[in-house]
């Protein structure tokens, strides 16, 4: 028997005027489109803005549904819109923040499971990582190299694809 470890290194800054001048307008944009989420049932409004290597920047929240798991996450919403829209285009980063009706929420909005395995995906397809740039409501943000990095032990099976 061996143990092994996994260990994953990250960026935390306590204020988003510590970033990078196009982190921050991510994560701004990100909060603003947060604000416009579907989520009358959850009243957890997630918004994503996605920046591709053209520069353009693709933002998504949350849809919900009355049927609940019908609804989707801000994280799909935005990067199915972004590789529907523009498939040959490389993803940079992914800004991921909230606000809640009822509660302050004081640590970075992390991905959720489904959310990891789709980024993933993305990010396998286009060899080359994806940043993720999580904010709080109370301005927190924590800044991932990678997408693998939040799912270790990730799910393979390159012998599932057609040849
Ligand atoms: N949600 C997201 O949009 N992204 C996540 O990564 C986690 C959760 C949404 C789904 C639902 O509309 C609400 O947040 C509460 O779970």
């Amino acid at each position: 028997m061996k143990q092994q470890e996994i260990k994953i290194i990250y960026e935390e800054y306590e204020n988003i005027s510590e970033l990078q001048e196009t982190d921050q307008e991510l994560l701004i944009k990100a909060v603003e489109i947060s604000d416009k989420a579907y989520a009358p049932y959850s009243d957890y409004h997630v918004g994503a803005a996605i920046l591709l290597g053209n520069g353009k920047i693709i933002t998504g929240n949350n849809q919900e549904n009355v049927a609940y798991p019908s609804g989707l996450c801000a994280e799909r919403v935005a990067i199915y819109y972004a590789s529907s829209q523009y498939p040959e285009e490389e993803i940079l980063a992914i800004a991921i923040t909230a606000n809640a009706k009822n509660f302050s929420i004081k640590v970075p909005v992390a991905p959720c499971g489904a959310c990891r395995q789709v980024l993933a995906e993305y990010e396998t397809r286009q060899q080359n990582n994806i940043r993720l740039l999580l904010m709080s409501q109370t301005g927190k943000i924590q800044i991932i190299k990678s997408v693998k990095d939040v799912l270790p032990l990730m799910f393979h099976a390159e012998e599932l694809k057609k040849r």
